[in-house]
């Protein structure tokens, strides 16, 4: 039962510390490289340091950046670094951001805004996008009213180059792709995406949110990858995660830009407020010290030699989890292997989700996707000592599946098997909507996925499963089969 209110009489730091500890019981296990996502861990010794760096500056306030020179000379550096490790070049620029959605955020308000400038004309404007590009750049779409046109993707699940180009027209104000992309970790065609937006004369944004700060050292170590950073000609901005591969703490990435010519139009600056001129570069406005002194102090204490030592062992865990998985006769990789993290789908008629369940049950994080139903694992260093144990358990859930199909039809692999198939997508949207509103309620709870559809409130979708079972999904098996595929 969750708190409501607060307590009359304030409690002893140590027993607060020990009840708000003891919260974290039923916590995904990162520590032990099970959850394969959310956490990039590096050990104890790191953390701590971490810790101590974000203390130093846990009370300022980069806001303003007159009062807490050190938070903007930080920052300054910290953004010069990655510019640096990106090839930006002199007039590179930028601002650290929350994490990727806001960075992400960041660039398409910076191109809205460009073309408000540069070509006010535009009433509607559109951005062309992989199907695959992170789903942060919807939410712009959908904050700042840029219409997000995607294009499917290749077989070889990378953008398609000839269809993007076609769908860009006069009122495109943004070219976007990623490097990787996360559902497959494919790197999409950069340089030739480059020639179409210098052609085109649009900004071209790549999210690199996953991949920027593992591909430089990636390449350094010789991994064959193909270009994607400003060595490209047409790139505009370079979005890039700290908090991911950069290893800092938690609410920290860049967005840079070529030159200011494009980072001007992400700055908000409002003169006629009575509480003062108000000038913000990004979404927030009291911007916490904390993870812009945690990511300075991780980029110095790393350097490129630590950087180096941890992608080389997230490689070779890599390797070893492709190895193991292309062995496995019911799954198959999905995507090239330009990164640190793999994608498993099912080979034959198997169910991936069936066997997320089964290795939920062994303690294993599975990141579910749709469309086609597969598994997502991001490698980190920490792995190494846990890929052995994945690959063992995995190899018996694949087969005890295929012994038994029925597993498909029960506990969460219905409920992800049946939410991807819906093709009407505003019942999915209502029955997620329904889920949000009990985790949101005053009570607050995670619903168990297992027994959604079994409440009074919960979605459509979710209670055709719970009554039907297996007809449900065999109908929707069969609509699924009609759902036009294509642009959408
Ligand atoms: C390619 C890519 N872009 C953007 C993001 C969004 O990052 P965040 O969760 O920090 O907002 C992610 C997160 O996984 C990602 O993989």
């Amino acid at each position: 039962m969750s708190r409501k209110s607060i307590p009359l009489q304030g409690r002893s730091h140590a027993d607060v510390l020990e009840e708000m500890g003891g919260f974290r019981a039923d916590d995904a296990d990162y520590k032990a490289g099970r959850t394969w996502s959310l956490v990039y861990y590096t050990g104890e010794e790191h953390s701590a340091f971490l810790k101590k760096a974000h203390n130093t500056y846990f009370s300022e306030n980069g806001l303003n950046p007159m009062a807490f020179k050190s938070l903007k000379r930080m920052e300054t550096e910290v953004v010069q670094m990655a510019a640096g490790m990106l090839n930006g070049g002199d007039d590179a620029v930028g601002t650290m951001t929350s994490g990727g959605t806001e960075s992400l955020l960041m660039a398409v308000k910076a191109a809205r805004d460009r073309a408000r400038a540069l070509r006010p004309w535009i009433r509607r404007p559109n951005m062309v996008l992989p199907r695959t590009i992170h789903v942060a750049v919807d939410k712009a779409a959908h904050y700042f009213g840029v219409k997000a046109r995607y294009v499917d993707i290749g077989p070889d699940t990378r953008a398609d180059v000839e269809a993007m180009g076609k769908a860009i027209d006069r009122n495109t104000i943004l070219l976007a792709a990623s490097a990787p992309q996360y559902p497959y970790v494919t790197i999409d065609p950069i340089e030739e995406l480059g020639q179409i937006a210098l052609k085109k004369k649009i900004p071209f944004h790549v999210d690199a949110c996953f991949g920027g700060f593992m591909l430089p050292w990636l390449e350094k170590l010789g991994h064959p990858l193909p270009l994607w950073d400003f060595r490209v000609p047409g790139v505009t901005s370079i979005s890039a995660d700290l908090h991911k591969y950069g290893y800092a703490s938690k609410g920290a990435s860049v967005v840079i830009y070529r030159d200011m010519s494009y980072l001007k139009h992400q700055f908000f600056i409002s003169t006629d407020w009575p509480g003062g001129i108000y000038a913000s570069p990004s979404m927030a406005g009291t911007r916490a010290g904390g993870p812009i002194a945690a990511a300075w102090a991780t980029m110095m204490a790393m350097g490129e030699s630590g950087y180096l030592e941890l992608a080389a062992q997230a490689l070779d865990t890599t390797k070893r989890l492709r190895a193991g998985i292309e062995a496995i006769p019911q799954l198959r990789l999905m995507g090239e292997f330009h990164m640190t993290a793999v994608t498993w789908a099912a080979a034959g008629d198997v169910s991936v989700y069936a066997i997320a369940d089964l290795m939920a049950e062994r303690g294993w994080g599975c990141d579910r996707q749709q469309n086609p139903a597969s598994i997502h694992l991001t490698v980190n260093a920490n792995n190494a000592a846990s890929v052995d144990a994945y690959l063992a358990d995995l190899a018996e859930c694949a087969a005890h599946v295929q012994a038994h199909p029925e597993l498909a039809d029960e506990g969460e692999a219905a409920m992800y098997g049946m939410m991807a198939k819906v093709p009407i997508r505003g019942l999915v949207r209502h029955s997620i909507g329904k889920v949000m509103e009990a985790m949101y309620s005053p009570s607050g709870e995670v619903p168990d996925l297992s027994k959604l559809g079994e409440g009074e409130d919960d979605g459509v979708v979710m209670k055709l499963i719970s009554k039907y079972g297996d007809q449900a999904m065999s109908v929707l098996d069969r609509l699924d089969g009609l759902r036009p595929k294509g642009r959408s």
